[in-house]
């Protein structure tokens, strides 16, 4: 078999995160004084903290002071990390540890290509970060997705060539992160979402160890 990079993004994919940072972001914004719905933590997606403050103020029509806008990046955080906190194996995501399982026994090298700062412990909380050969995140990453610099990182630190990685994401931003990294996206959601992936699963659950073979010794 050849050797390609499989590069997975984290919230979305592997664990079902994004309904916490929703939580948080529920929270700021009801203590701000307005609401915040499901449908707009969809813009959240793949998108940096700093970006998604800036977001939801715009939403809430609220003005912030730089120090303003610095406490509420904490106390997001903050209130975001005590659900992390709880966090153990049963929050990983259906198959993934499957397809995880299915690269090392096939000696492929795999990275996270995450927006997220948590990254790292929310991994050693769901017992995974072991998978890794190479970790890029929220801490390595001055441009944020759909930029591919989080990709490209992972790539080198992977020693594989762009055009052999593959990448498993759940927002459109990520997604065209990989494209834009020249790279096979393979989103996991919706179809008529992620409208730019080379495929779409609804899940780890429909992509069979077939199809990956494929992939590998393509
Ligand atoms: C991404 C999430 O993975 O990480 C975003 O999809 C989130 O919703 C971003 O804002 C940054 O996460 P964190 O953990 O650094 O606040
Ligand atoms: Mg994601």
């Amino acid at each position: 078999m050849s050797k390609k990079g499989f590069i997975f993004d984290l919230d979305g994919v592997i664990v079902d995160t994004a309904k916490y940072h929703y939580l948080a972001w529920k929270k700021l914004a009801n203590q701000l004084g307005f609401e915040f719905t499901e449908e707009q933590n969809e813009m959240f997606k793949g998108v940096s903290r700093k970006r998604c403050l800036e977001i939801l103020l715009e939403i809430g029509g609220v003005k912030a002071t730089q120090e303003q806008f610095d406490t509420w990046m904490i106390d997001k955080n903050v209130d975001y990390l005590q659900y992390i906190e709880k966090m153990d194996a049963s929050e990983i995501l259906p198959d993934v540890e499957k397809i995880l399982n299915f690269l090392v026994a096939n000696k492929q090298p795999i990275a996270l290509g995450s927006a997220s700062k948590n990254a790292q412990p929310i991994l050693e909380k769901v017992g995974l970060l072991s998978y890794f050969n190479a970790i890029v995140d929220g801490n390595s990453v001055t441009k944020a997705k759909p930029d591919p610099e989080v990709f490209l990182i992972a790539a080198n630190q992977l020693g594989v060539n762009p055009q052999d990685c593959v990448v498993f994401e759940d927002a459109i931003a990520g997604v065209e992160a990989a494209k834009n990294a020249n790279m096979m996206a393979i989103g996991i959601g919706e179809k008529d979402v992620l409208v730019k992936s080379d495929f779409v699963f609804k899940d780890f659950t429909e992509l069979s160890l077939e199809f990956l073979e494929g992939l590998v010794k393509k």
